[in-house]
């Protein structure tokens, strides 16, 4: 088993046109944790630094400041080499993230190769059987030889999440796992991540920016606003007694068809109106300064 805990993450992105140069706070001050059995729901609109998070959490992107501490169940670091074994990712994207050219069978195999995960060409064969058939996709034999190109949108992120967990994988980031794919699918994919989580005991992030599959499908709740953490604790809490302006204006809108990742509102909101200063912590019941770590504490006055 193998737990993360992120502490005071920044990541500043410079953005360059002509001889100019600014500076953008991607992710400004969050602090996480994932344990084993666990989901937490990062959520937020797309641009709140929800993948920058994700990214760096499976060493895609090196943070500017902060610490990402990944840990045994005894407590013992887990090793450089073992990291991309033991911190496996679910793109948003499953047609970009599968290579075209290759079968299903090599795309889980590969993993199992490099980790050293299997004996044999009999025993990498019977292993990816075995991940697609955990998967649901079955039969198992047929789906092995195809390319990605001959699966639905629904049946290659099944493949990708195979893939992640074939290495034996401790920690899943999901990156808005089931946003690209038909609205009828979504739930079957939800729903297998689940019962994967629960079978191997995975600790879980669950990135979206739908506060209700959020709700559904995790534990806790981080809700992600401008780089910075606005509102968090447990799910139910999140939803049914939002208390940040931001949380509420995500709880009431519904997902915009026209632009992906973002909420319309009856009620015009002026997102710029709301500020992101502060967070309410419904584990501690109190409002805290939104980048101070999750430690300082806003004075009552
Ligand atoms: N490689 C990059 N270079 C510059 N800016 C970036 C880069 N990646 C992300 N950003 C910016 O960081 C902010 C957060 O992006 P991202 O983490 O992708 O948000 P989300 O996943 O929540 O949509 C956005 O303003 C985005 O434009
Ligand atoms: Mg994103």
């Amino acid at each position: 088993m193998t737990s993360v805990k992120i502490t005071d993450l920044v990541k500043d992105y410079t953005l360059r046109s002509g001889l100019k140069r600014t500076r953008l706070r991607a992710v400004d001050h969050v602090s996480l944790e994932l344990t084993p059995g666990r989901t937490v729901a990062l959520v937020g609109e797309s641009g709140s630094g929800k993948s920058t998070i994700a990214k760096i959490l499976t060493r895609m992107e090196r943070p500017t400041s902060g610490t990402v501490e990944v840990r045994l169940d005894d407590g013992t670091p887990v090793p450089n080499g073992h990291y991309r074994r033991e911190v496996q990712m679910v793109f948003q994207d499953p047609f970009a993230s599968l290579n075209p050219f290759h079968s299903i069978e090599h795309h889980i195999a590969r993993p199992l190769k490099i980790h050293g995960r299997t004996q044999s060409q009999e025993d990498t064969r019977a292993r990816v059987l075995e991940m697609l058939e955990r998967v649901n996709l079955t039969p198992a034999e047929a789906i092995a030889p195809r390319r990605p190109h001959e699966l639905s949108g629904g049946q290659r992120q099944r493949v990708a999440i195979a893939r992640a967990l074939a290495p034996g994988a401790q920690v899943l980031i999901a990156d808005e796992p089931v946003s690209m794919l038909d609205v009828s699918i979504r739930l079957g994919v939800l729903n297998l991540l689940g019962r994967l989580q629960r079978e191997d005991q995975l600790a879980v992030l669950y990135i979206t920016h739908d506060l209700a599959t959020a709700r559904h499908f995790s534990d806790e709740i981080v809700v992600l606003y401008r780089g910075r953490v606005v509102e968090r604790g447990p799910s139910d809490a999140v939803i049914l007694d939002p208390h940040h302006d931001y949380t509420k204006l995500l709880a009431l809108a519904a997902p915009d068809p026209e632009r992906p990742g973002r909420v319309t509102s009856e009620a015009a909101v002026d997102r710029k109106a709301i500020d992101n200063s502060t967070c309410y912590d419904h584990f501690a019941g109190e409002w805290r300064e939104a980048a101070a770590g999750a430690k300082a504490a806003v004075s009552a006055d």
